[in-house]
């Protein structure tokens, strides 16, 4: 889900496996497939061209450095630039990358690694290792780099950056940039309209980090009775996927019970279990730089514990994305599936008789649904965990409600269900797959960011949620929902916090594959007793 009222921008394959990445033999799950496609950076790189709509030009990217915190010899672990990591696959600090589009040469320029540092860090991988391991047209140091780029920019004159802060920097540059045509305003969307829809390479790795995530939850729940305290979840999430070889979380982890489950991004994760009902774990590991996120909730302590409430907002939670999840195929507009999601928590709060008053419809589109269902149903996820152009899922078609960097929170929310209020309940979704699908190549002829189309990969993360100053403030202090909403039932929720249920599905040409394996609803709980 997005923030509420924080903005956040939001291997094996033969080749890069090698280069960085794990072998399938150091992988100890049972489950995890074997079979992946090749890596592709130049087939990425030729998608971005295609979507630059040019044949000439050079396209320049500057991976990440290492850095070092503020007064100290120690830093942060090393996180590969993802733009960068898309048309390289090269996960050590230092390098560049050039392609060359009308040579369709795509060239990875890396550090040279000197005998000292080889004494306390190890090596980097030389341009051989690379050129075998890696599906580039060329390797070399990156001490060739600034002759290469005044000879190639010479001739081909048309240099494409991220932004300004990633032109090269060489000595002579300056020189030659009057004579340049520099464009650091065209390739991040062009990049990002590439990395949105999935490659075979990409959802592979997706899959992988999911497999590992999933047996990770897998073994958490099949611990949790023993847990005490909120910190033995993360810790026990962390080592399974730690064990797997997968050593980097695509977020932190979540791990919140009782009321703690309604603080969408809890991170203290140090509360005791005694007495809660439920934990909300929230929690997915990255795999070759790939994302995956995925939530279940788990019941906590003695049967008694798991009332009657927490097993209802828990089913309900479950409906809601399962519902969701039927309905996904190309064409669908993303939108449409939250405000169904909505409509469906709506409906079962109103048989709960925590909503009343009024009928589904009603209350829907009051937009008293955003009390309970605050966030939105998902994002996409790729390199990163709310990949590129999440923001644009949740538009609505036509206009675009926010503007691409404003943040989707209460109000917004809010906002989003109230003009509903001007439309009929949500519309059933397309069935016109090529309604609105298939990007075609070029700037100007985008798809609505706010489709469904084959290839994407999306959470479906609904959730119900009681937490108790967001409610009283917005809704409970506010006639206009306050009369929908039942205090006295309401005040047998607050002690269940929370419930959220979070899978990553790829969209195919006809409906979805659900990439995320780990028990969930009535499997769950019966796997945990409690059904
Ligand atoms: N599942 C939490 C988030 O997407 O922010
Ligand atoms: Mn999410």
């Amino acid at each position: 889900m997005e923030a509420i009222d924080i903005d956040h921008d939001l291997v094996v394959v033969e080749e890069f496996d090698a280069l960085y990445v794990k072998t399938p033999s150091q992988i100890p799950i049972a489950n995890i497939s074997n079979t992946l496609p090749s890596s592709c950076p130049k087939q990425h790189a030729r998608k971005v061209a295609k979507e630059l709509g040019t044949d000439n030009g050079l396209i320049y990217l500057p991976g990440q450095l290492e850095s070092t915190w503020e007064d100290s010899d120690q830093g942060p672990p090393f996180r590969q630039r993802r733009y960068f990591y898309y048309l390289t696959g090269a996960d050590f600090p230092g390098c560049s990358v050039t392609y060359d589009i009308a040579a369709d040469k795509l060239t990875l320029w890396v550090p040279f690694t000197p005998p000292a540092t080889i004494l306390w860090f190890g090596n980097t991988p030389s341009p051989d290792d690379c050129l075998s391991q890696s599906d580039v047209h060329d390797v070399k140091y990156v001490g060739e780099l600034a002759q290469y780029l005044s000879a190639r920019l010479a001739t081909v004159k048309t240099l494409y950056a991220l932004r300004p802060s990633q032109l090269p920097k060489f000595e002579g540059f300056e020189q030659m940039r009057p004579s340049l045509k520099i464009d650091v305003s065209s390739l991040q969307p062009a990049m990002d309209e590439a990395r949105l829809i999935k490659s075979e390479y990409e959802v592979a790795m997706i899959k992988r980090a999911n497999d590992i995530s999933s047996n990770a939850h897998r073994v958490v729940a099949k611990k949790a009775a023993a847990f005490k305290n909120e910190c033995e979840v993360e810790a026990a999430f962390i080592a399974a996927c730690t064990a797997a070889n997968a050593k980097t979380q695509a977020y932190p982890v979540i791990a919140g019970s009782g009321p703690n489950a309604s603080t969408l991004h809890y991170g203290a994760n140090n509360e005791s279990l005694i007495g809660r009902q439920l934990v909300v774990l929230d929690a997915g590991a990255e795999w070759s730089c790939y994302a995956s996120e995925v939530t279940r909730t788990l019941p906590i302590g003695p049967r008694s514990q798991f009332t009657r409430e927490a097993r209802a907002v828990y089913e309900l939670v479950h409906r809601m994305q399962a519902e969701c999840i039927a309905r996904i195929k190309p064409g669908v507009v993303f939108r449409d599936l939250q405000l169904h999601a909505t409509l469906v928590a709506v409906e079962g709060l109103l048989e709960l008789g925590v909503l009343k008053g009024g009928t589904a419809e009603e209350i829907f589109k009051n937009g008293t649904g955003a009390a309970f269902f605050p966030h939105g149903l998902g994002h996409h996820v790729g390199l990163d965990v709310h990949d590129v152009l999440s923001r644009d899922l949740l538009r609505p078609a036509g206009e675009g409600m926010w503007g691409k960097r404003r943040p989707i929170g209460p109000q917004s929310v809010r906002a989003m269900i109230k003009q509903a209020a001007a439309e009929a309940p949500p519309p059933p979704p397309a069935t016109d797959n090529k309604k609105n699908a298939g990007a075609g190549a070029g700037a100007g002829k985008r798809a609505t960011h706010n489709t469904l189309q084959p290839q994407m990969i999306v959470t479906v993360e609904p959730g119900v949620y009681f937490c108790k100053p967001y409610i009283e403030a917005y809704f409970l202090r506010r006639e206009e929902h306050a009369r929908y909403i039942d205090p006295a039932v309401l005040d047998r929720y607050w002690g269940v916090g929370g419930v959220r249920v979070e899978d990553c599905v790829l969209v195919t040409d006809t409906a979805c594959e659900v990439l995320t394996t780990a028990p969930k609803g009535n499997e769950l709980l019966r796997m945990m007793g409690y059904a």
